[in-house]
């Protein structure tokens, strides 16, 4: 009870952070300067791309990318909830294993920038549950790009210590998970 209360003021926070930050176009300024085709936003991407294609372009070994992810994920305040190094905190961990809508990049990446509800009403569904049960909230506006969503994926691929095989989704579980 006294955790889903902490996670729905938490939730307003960032709801409330990133509507301060909503002029849309300032929102990135070193990928806009770096490239122009890259500052698009984790909601048009997702949009954008047919289910089950996205794909993450960095690599876990790129140390430098896993570093910028960090930065991203405590910056995006997905740490408040999920613990600095994603092992969990009020909020279900992200590196032990257990996949609440699949492990996939695809899946991750629309269950960050849409958020739970939307990524259900968009057909996928839970499978799994961790130790609290409670809407994961849109970060699509706190997460200024894709290719910024792209390195927190990283860093959060980084911290994974779960069994090897569960590492993209379980295999077994019936899912889609590849
Ligand atoms: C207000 C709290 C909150 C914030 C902030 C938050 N999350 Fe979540 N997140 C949740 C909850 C709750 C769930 C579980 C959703 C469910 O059970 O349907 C979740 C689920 C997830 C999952 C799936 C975990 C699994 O085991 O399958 C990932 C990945 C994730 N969040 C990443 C992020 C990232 C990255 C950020 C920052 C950009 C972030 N979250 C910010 C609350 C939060």
């Amino acid at each position: 009870m006294l955790r889903n209360a902490w996670i729905a003021v938490l939730a307003v926070m960032v709801a409330s952070s990133s509507d301060a930050q909503t002029p849309a176009t300032t929102a990135a300024p070193k990928s806009a300067t770096a490239a122009p085709s890259q500052a698009t936003k984790p909601v048009q991407r997702a949009d954008s791309t047919p289910q089950g294609k996205l794909k993450n372009p960095y690599s876990v070994s790129d140390k430098a990318i896993v570093d910028s992810g960090a930065q991203l994920y405590s910056k995006a305040a997905c740490s408040g909830c999920h613990g600095g190094t994603g092992g969990g905190g009020i909020c279900p961990p992200l590196a032990d294993g257990v996949w609440i809508y699949g492990g996939d990049d695809d899946t991750l990446f629309r269950l960050i920038a849409y958020g739970s509800q939307t990524l259900q009403s968009k057909g996928y569904s839970r499978k799994a549950q961790e130790n609290v049960v409670a809407p994961m909230p849109a970060m699509g506006e706190v997460v200024a790009t894709d290719d910024d969503l792209w390195r927190i994926l990283t860093f959060i691929r980084a911290q994974y210590h779960g069994p090897p095989e569960c590492k993209f989704g379980c295999p077994p579980s019936g899912g889609t998970g590849q």
